[in-house]
């Protein structure tokens, strides 16, 4: 049902935790199944992400598709980053059985949130970028999560 890749990232997720002082934050909810994901993102003076680390209280199709978008958003630049959507993601895991495609917005979306984020602390907007409609950061902030 799951590919191997998916799997390897399953069992061996990277850049699971999380970030002092991250560039960028943003938490998003998933809108069909209520799972959780924050993701955080170190930006440098060029644009450029140097670091993703993600969080998620998710299934294993959500832990294997952040675990990919982050090593993919790892050296990119911003607008970069926003070319690494949902199905970008499950390509490069050579794909997810349908029921699971809901699964890998949460981390797309949660990229778009860190990102917003990041936008919004340094007063700069960022071409193309949406705050995802699932961004629930200041929510989860009050909550402490
Ligand atoms: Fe909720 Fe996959 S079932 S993210």
């Amino acid at each position: 049902m799951y590919s191997e890749k998916v799997m390897d990232h399953f069992n061996h997720p990277r850049n699971v935790g999380e970030m002092e002082n991250p560039s960028g934050v943003g938490t998003v909810g998933n809108a069909k199944c209520g799972d959780i994901m924050r993701m955080y993102l170190d930006i440098d003076d060029n644009g450029i992400i140097q670091e993703a680390k993600f969080k998620t209280f998710g299934c294993g199709a959500a832990v294997a598709t952040s675990s990919m978008a982050t090593e993919l958003v790892k050296g990119k630049t911003i607008q970069e980053a926003l070319e690494v959507t949902n199905k970008a993601v499950m390509e490069a895991l050579d794909g997810l059985p349908p029921v699971k495609v809901h699964c890998s917005l949460l981390a797309e979306e949660a990229i778009h949130a860190a990102l917003w984020d990041y936008a919004e602390k340094n007063g700069i907007k960022i071409e193309g970028l949406e705050r995802p409609v699932n961004d629930i950061s200041e929510k989860e902030e009050e909550e402490e999560y």
